[in-house]
């Protein structure tokens, strides 16, 4: 059976982690899969279906009958459908964040996604970035990075990506949204986002894109030969 390779990249919300990771699999030729819009997805679900994404006993029974499909644009940007919407641009909304991060913290929520996850590195070798991914979903991942940058920076680019889309916002409550959700994924009880104890940890706070990239790449070059 062919072997394929996997590399794992966690860490908290705005460390760069989509776009690296993205980039960092065009790099490889390896499949990108951001775990985050998967989350995401289930959450407009459950906002649509009127219910409250804390609410265990609501968001189970949406499960079941959940029509999620992942595909990829010819740029190898991952695009996610709910039903036959594309739903990709959706699930960014501000509300989306929130909503993801609480129904992220349901154990029946990650067990459905665990399966479906842990199949795609079976079938591709791949770059999967998410919170729980080198401790949980792959741990046996060939190489796994613990992608952080301080708070501030996170909400400094955050602030950034905003003001491009033209959607101004301030730096204060950007921070605080920020340093809400961390608390939200560290501390909740099943597969909170952690630092595998095999991961490397790379701070990009003093790191412009491309210099993040090719710290990336020369931690992955070491671990697969090429
Ligand atoms: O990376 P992101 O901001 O798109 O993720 C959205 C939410 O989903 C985030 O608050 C935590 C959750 N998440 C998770 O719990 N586990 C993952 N593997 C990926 C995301």
């Amino acid at each position: 059976m062919e072997q394929y390779r996997s590399i794992a990249i966690d860490g908290p919300a705005g460390a760069g982690k989509s776009t690296l990771a993205r980039r960092l699999a065009q790099a490889l030729g390896y499949l990108y899969v951001d775990t985050g819009a998967i989350y995401r997805t289930v959450a407009l679900a459950a906002l649509r279906a009127g219910l409250d994404p804390a609410d265990e006993a609501g968001v189970v029974p949406l499960l079941e009958g959940l029509d999620i499909q992942m595909g990829y644009g010819p740029d190898g940007v991952q695009h996610m459908c709910l039903g036959q919407e594309d739903v990709s641009e959706a699930i960014r909304e501000h509300q989306v964040s929130g909503a993801a991060s609480k129904v992220s913290a349901i154990p029946a929520v990650r067990a459905f996604l665990l399966e479906y996850q842990r199949g795609l590195s079976c079938a591709h070798d791949i770059v999967m970035d998410g919170r729980d991914i080198g401790t949980v979903v792959l741990p046996q991942a060939d190489v796994k990075i613990f992608l952080t940058a301080a708070p501030e920076a996170r909400a400094r680019r955050r602030l950034l990506e905003l003001e491009q889309k033209g959607q101004p916002a301030s730096f204060a409550s950007i921070l605080q949204d920020i340093q809400e959700r961390d608390r939200q994924d560290e501390t909740r009880a099943v597969a909170p986002l952690k630092r595998a104890e095999d991961a490397v940890l790379l701070d990009t706070t003093r790191l412009n894109l491309e210099e993040s990239l090719a710290a990336l790449l020369a931690i992955v070059k070491e671990r697969i030969p090429q």
